[in-house]
């Protein structure tokens, strides 16, 4: 499963990124807004640090203003993925930006059918947010599954790039469920790094090195 950095914070991306873990990024108005940036400043210096998909989102709600930005941002760098709303007018405008060749991120998915409109209007990504269904007492999980289970009836190429990703779990379930991307907060992706047992493990290793007095070099 592909690793992207929910975020459009530069200095978090470029610490995430220099793992060499990290496939692409999402931001969305809400993480340009937090960072204080310009949204083409932001998206061109994100695309410069990361060498894989950028999605950047359009704010218009009818499709000729969707396309002017979709197209405006599209033009920004190579890698840049148009994000759309799950709407009439976003998934036309999906439908003719893709038909361009400009990728789009289908956002704000919350059901099955939804994600099939978008795989029919030739989204490249769509985003069913996770942990939004769960704030709702909804099981965020079950539509990865879902969504899984109707691309294959139908071979679509749609991405599932699951999102609103909260833990840890989140990326684990995420990926048994067959999701092809999880867009996570750096926090959570330093989190998956740890374990308790792997930190009380290293220390014993490490005293125990330590009592025999070698050095390997
Ligand atoms: O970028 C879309 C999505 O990942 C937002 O997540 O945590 O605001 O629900 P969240």
């Amino acid at each position: 499963m592909e690793i992207f950095i929910d975020s459009a914070d530069v200095a978090e991306l470029r610490q995430t990124s220099a793992t060499g873990l990290v496939d692409g990024v999402t931001t969305n108005p809400s993480l340009i807004a937090k960072s204080g940036r310009k949204m083409r400043d932001a998206i061109a210096e994100i695309c410069s640090i990361i060498d894989g998909p950028v999605s950047a989102e359009a704010v218009a709600t009818d499709v000729e203003g969707m396309l002017a930005e979709g197209r405006f941002l599209a033009a920004i760098a190579s890698n840049v993925v148009v994000k759309l709303p799950l709407t009439e007018a976003g998934l036309m405008a999906c439908r003719t930006l893709s038909g361009e060749g400009v990728p789009v991120n289908v956002t704000l998915c919350f059901s099955a059918v939804q994600a099939l409109l978008a795989a029919k209007a030739g989204a490249t990504f769509i985003s069913p947010f996770i942990g939004r269904l769960d704030d709702a007492g909804l099981d965020g999980m079950e539509l990865i599954r879902e969504i899984r289970a109707v691309y294959d009836n139908y071979g679509f190429t749609t991405r599932i790039l699951a999102a609103s990703v909260r833990t840890t779990n989140h990326v684990k379930d995420a990926a048994i469920a067959g999701a092809d991307c999880a867009t996570i907060p750096a926090k959570v992706f330093q989190a998956l790094y740890k374990h308790v047992l792997t930190d009380q493990g290293l220390e014993a290793f490490l005293k125990d090195w330590r009592s025999t007095g070698q050095s390997i070099l």
